[in-house]
């Protein structure tokens, strides 16, 4: 798996790795430090919600003391029923501390290399086109898709990775993701 380190040869101010099981809590406290508790209203969460990330596809950001300081997802979707495949991306969060230091376009970066190498034809995200726009992506051929709640259509921008992928896609994004097993143990009840 590849390792991207960035900040310098000798001392790499961060690297970039695929997330385990062992990341869940400091990436789910690094989300809600970024992005505050109505993260899970988004309607990309219907799409994420009881799924786990495309293979190979979940990446995060540590600094040289260990700490996640990035993290960024990539999710199966179906462009509309029994329509092609392609990826949701997101969410995609930096820690403050390390805001306007590459991390973000890095992870980015990455995350659509590994898509390409995995034979994936394009992603789609709601985000900023401010922001999204410099790793190629745009609402112009989101037109006739649409996601499964509210969000706004200037904000909903794709990235082809195969040309053409996109063409004639229409419909409303479904979740495609393997299914995750629940995290919770339950405990055995202990009343007699
Ligand atoms: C958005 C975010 C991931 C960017 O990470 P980052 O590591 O700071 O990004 P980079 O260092 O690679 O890029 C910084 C550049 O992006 C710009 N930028 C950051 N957020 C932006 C936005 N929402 N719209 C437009 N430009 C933005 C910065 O102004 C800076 O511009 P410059 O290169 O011209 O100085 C990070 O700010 C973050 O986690 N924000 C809170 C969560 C969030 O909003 N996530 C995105 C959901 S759509």
């Amino acid at each position: 798996m590849k390792n991207a380190l960035a900040g310098g040869a000798f001392a790499p101010a961060y690297s970039i790795t695929q997330e385990t099981e062992q990341d869940f809590a400091e990436r789910e406290a690094l989300l809600d430090r970024a992005m505050g508790a109505k993260r899970k209203r988004k309607s990309s969460e219907k799409l994420r919600r009881g799924r786990l990330p495309a293979a190979g596809l979940a990446f995060v950001a540590r600094d040289k003391e260990g700490r996640l300081i990035g993290t960024v997802r990539l999710w199966n979707v179906a462009l509309g029923a029994g329509g092609s495949a392609a990826l949701l991306l997101g969410p995609l969060a930096v820690d403050a501390s390390f805001e306007g230091r590459g991390v973000g376009g890095n992870l980015m970066r990455h995350a659509i290399a590994e898509a390409a190498r995995l034979e994936h034809r394009a992603i789609l995200l709601v985000g900023d086109a401010a922001y999204y726009e410099r790793f190629g992506f745009s609402a112009v051929q989101t037109g006739a898709l649409s996601m499964p709640g509210p969000y706004e259509r200037h904000r909903f921008l794709a990235l082809e990775l195969v040309a053409g992928a996109l063409e004639g896609a229409c419909g409303c994004l479904l979740p495609a993701g393997r299914r995750e097993q629940s995290r919770r143990v339950v405990g055995k009840c202990a009343a007699a």
